[in-house]
């Protein structure tokens, strides 16, 4: 849940910017949300405040009853995770796939390297990175910068989603993949987040992506959430309603 949310760049100053202007969202568990809106609107500053890469000016953010708003990054770490734009972000180039794997299922524990031959979490992995359906399992032990952007970024979903956040965060993490690529990236999303009963944020500049993922979809305009349904009010939605909606 995000309450009365504000962030205002350049305080006290004659660039004040007001980007975030009180915004509140209940966000229910298991809600599948796309987020819209224009250029500069302040989706991405939303979705850093709630991951805390950003500070905010006032609000707050509750999730399992804990208000984040003050907290760390590394903390809300434990309930959130992101995946980016840029596929090389989220995932260490240098590193093999399974040692990505190994470091995202266990970011506290940094012994378990050397240990990730141990069968069973190889099998694990095999099965994991077989359902992205990207020829990912039988390159476990190929350095990820070697990947293509759309398998590294299948990738980092995977990582992101892991641990079983509590809250899923993406940013246009299909804008930098070609159509198709970005498509079946979609795809994937969507299996991993109806398979895990993920709670989802996602920011798409597609319109059309928009309107097929997802059970709920919001619109930022201006810093606040112009527009914000679901279920059966969302699927009734056509391209056309969103297109009015941006012009006004
Ligand atoms: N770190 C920052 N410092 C100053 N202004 C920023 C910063 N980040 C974003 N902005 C401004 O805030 C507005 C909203 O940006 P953003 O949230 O990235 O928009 P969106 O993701 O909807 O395109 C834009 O006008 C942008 O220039
Ligand atoms: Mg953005």
């Amino acid at each position: 849940m995000v309450k009365n949310l504000q962030k205002v760049f350049f305080p006290g100053t004659e660039n004040e910017k007001h980007i975030l202007k009180n915004v509140s969202l209940k966000v229910y568990d298991g809600d599948f949300i796309s987020v819209i809106g224009n250029n500069g609107a302040g989706k991405s500053t939303l979705l850093n405040t709630i991951a805390g890469t950003l500070s905010a000016d006032a609000g707050k953010i509750v999730l399992d009853n804990h208000n984040m708003v003050k907290r760390p990054v590394s903390y809300r770490a434990r309930w959130m995770s992101r995946v980016f734009q840029d596929p090389k972000m989220g995932t260490a180039g240098d590193l093999s796939v399974a040692e990505n794997l190994v470091l995202a299922q266990d970011h506290t524990n940094t012994f378990s390297l050397r240990r990730f031959r141990r069968v069973d979490r190889w099998n694990r992995y095999q099965e994991l990175l077989k359902t992205l359906n990207m020829g990912l399992e039988n390159r476990l032990e190929t350095q990820v910068k070697y990947l293509s952007g759309g398998q590294r970024q299948a990738l980092s979903l995977l990582m992101a989603t892991l641990s079983k956040p509590k809250l899923l965060l993406l940013d246009e993490h299909t804008a930098a993949l070609d159509p198709k690529t970005s498509r079946d990236v979609m795809d994937i999303t969507r299996e991993i987040v109806t398979h895990e009963g993920l709670t989802t944020m996602m920011i798409t500049h597609k319109m059309s992506d928009a309107l097929k993922y997802g059970n709920r979809l919001i619109m930022v305009q201006d810093g606040q959430i112009k527009l914000d349904v679901r279920g059966e009010e969302k699927q009734n939605l056509k391209s056309e309603d969103l297109v009015k909606l941006f012009q006004d």
